[in-house]
C-alpha cells in the first residue's frame, strides 16, 4: 500500500520541479522541513514572474496600450484561478498582502459595524496574525474578547464555544489549521454554530489552503483568509474571501487609485468588487504568479496531495512517537505538521544541529505565544512541517540526525 502510493504520487518527478530542493546546505543535501512557515517554488512560479516583467510589465486598470491590455487580463485571470480554487464568486477575493493583512483588513472594516460592549471570539491556538488585529480592536473600543478553550488533545472545546456565544458576539475569528498543534478544525460545524447565533464567521486558512481542497461555499464561512507564498506562489500576495453581501456593504480598508469610481472635491464613489478593496497598484506580477501556483496545484490535485501528504505525516508521527525522550504536542488527528521537544535540550539548539545537518526545522513560540507559553507551558518547540515533494528517505535521516542532536548536547 505504501509502496504503491508513493509510485502513483511520483515524487522524485514533482521534485525535479523544483530548483531549490537539489542544493545542498552545510555540504548536505536540503531537507526543507518548514513549510509552514513558507513553501518552496516551483519553476513554473518563478518562471511566470520572470516573464511576466521580462514581456507583459505594465500597470493594471489605466493605460490604453497594449502592455497595459496584458497585464490587466493577466491579473484578472489570476483573481479568476483563485476564486476558481475555493469556489468562490469573482467578486468575492481580494488580494492582499498576506493572510496578516487579509485579517487586518477584516479588523478595520468590520470596526465601523460594532459597538461598545460588543464581543469577538478567538481560540487559544490562534497564531498572532488571527489574534493581534481582535486584541488590539477589543482594547480599542472596548469590546470583549472571549478565548475558546483546547482540550488536552489540542482540539477546540466546541462546547465551550457554545457557551461563549451569546446576543453581544459579533463576530467568531478561528484557525482552521493551528500552525502549532496541526488539528484541523471542524469548519463546517463551527460555521453550522456561529450562524445560528447570528454572528459571523472568519477563517484563518493559512495553514489549510496548502494541505486540502478548500471549497468556500461547502464550509459556509463569511470570511476566509490566507497567504500566496504558503501555496507555492511567491510572497507578498494573500486572499481575503468573503460573502458579496457582505463585502458590498463594508467600508474600504485603504483608500487612493483604482478603488474609486468618482472623484470629486466633495466626494468619492467607490469602485465595484473586487476592486474596492485594492486601492493603490497591487502586487501584479505576484498576483499572475501565484495564479500559475495554482494551475500547478491543480495539475497535481488538492486531493492526492492531501492523501500523500497524510501517509508521510503518519509515517513521521510514528517515527517521533518511538524516541522516548520526545514529546509530542497536539493530537494524532493533524495536518502535516509535528511540534515536539526532546527532554532537557533547548528547541535552537536541537535547529542548530539539525541545520548542520542541511535539516531546515522551525524552532521558537510559531507566532503564537499565547499558545505556546501560556496553554503547553513551553517556552519554545521545534516543529516539522511537510510539503508533498518531501519524502519517506528525508523523514528516516531526520530521525538518524537527533541522535547527532543528542550526542552533542546529551553528555
Ligand atoms: N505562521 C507562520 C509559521 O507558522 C509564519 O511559521
Amino acid at each position: 500500500m505504501e509502496i504503491s502510493l508513493t509510485k502513483q504520487f511520483n515524487v522524485e518527478k514533482i521534485r525535479k520541479d523544483f530548483p531549490i530542493l537539489a542544493r545542498t546546505v552545510n555540504n548536505k543535501p536540503l531537507i526543507y522541513f518548514d513549510n509552514s512557515a513558507t513553501t518552496q517554488k516551483p519553476k513554473i512560479v518563478i518562471e511566470t514572474l520572470n516573464k511576466f516583467f521580462e514581456t507583459h510589465n505594465a500597470n493594471i486598470h489605466r493605460g490604453i496600450h497594449k502592455l497595459a491590455e496584458e497585464s490587466t487580463l493577466l491579473y484578472e485571470e489570476a483573481h479568476k484561478k483563485v476564486s476558481d480554487f475555493i469556489n468562490a464568486e469573482f467578486e468575492e477575493v481580494i488580494f492582499t498582502k498576506n493572510t496578516t493583512e487579509s485579517l487586518n483588513l477584516l479588523a478595520y472594516s468590520l470596526f465601523n459595524n460594532l459597538k461598545e460592549n460588543d464581543e469577538i471570539i478567538v481560540s487559544q491556538m490562534e497564531h498572532h496574525s488571527n489574534f493581534v488585529p481582535w486584541q488590539q480592536l477589543a482594547k480599542s473600543k472596548n469590546f470583549k474578547l472571549n478565548f475558546v478553550k483546547i482540550d488536552k488533545e489540542g482540539n477546540l472545546d466546541l462546547d465551550h464555544l457554545k457557551q461563549l456565544l451569546n446576543k453581544k458576539t459579533k463576530i467568531v475569528s478561528l484557525v482552521h489549521i493551528s500552525n502549532v498543534l496541526g488539528t484541523i478544525n471542524p469548519v463546517k460545524e463551527i460555521a453550522k454554530i456561529v450562524h445560528e447565533n447570528n454572528s459571523l464567521l472568519i477563517v484563518d486558512a493559512a495553514q489549510s489552503v496548502p494541505h486540502m481542497k478548500i471549497d468556500v461555499k461547502d464550509l459556509d464561512v463569511d470570511f476566509l483568509a490566507f497567504s500566496g507564498h504558503k501555496i507555492y506562489g511567491p510572497t507578498g500576495i494573500g486572499v481575503l474571501y468573503g460573502k458579496k453581501h457582505l463585502l458590498k456593504n463594508m467600508a474600504p480598508f485603504l483608500y487612493g487609485g483604482d478603488m474609486i469610481r468618482e472623484v470629486t472635491f466633495e466626494y468619492t464613489n467607490f469602485n465595484q468588487l473586487p476592486w474596492k478593496f485594492e486601492a493603490g497598484t497591487p502586487q501584479i506580477a505576484e498576483a499572475v504568479a501565484l495564479g500559475s501556483a495554482i494551475d500547478y496545484l491543480n495539475e497535481i490535485g488538492p486531493e492526492r496531495i492531501e492523501e500523500y501528504e497524510k501517509y508521510l505525516t503518519n509515517y513521521l508521527y510514528k517515527k517521533l512517537s518511538e524516541q522516548k525522550d520526545v514529546k509530542i504536542y497536539g493530537s494524532k488527528n493533524r495536518s502535516s505538521l509535528i511540534s515536539f521537544n526532546i527532554s532537557d535540550l533547548h528547541p535552537h539548539d536541537v535547529a542548530s544541529i539539525l541545520d548542520s545537518e542541511g535539516i531546515a526545522i522551525r524552532a521558537g513560540h510559531m507566532c503564537a505565544m499565547p499558545l505556546v507559553r501560556e496553554v503547553l507551558k513551553e517556552p519554545a518547540v521545534c516543529r516539522v512541517s511537510l510539503s508533498f515533494y518531501n519524502t519517506k528517505e528525508e523523514i528516516d535521516k531526520f530521525i538518524l540526525a537527533l541522535d547527532k542532536v543528542r550526542r552533542t548536547f546529551k553528555k
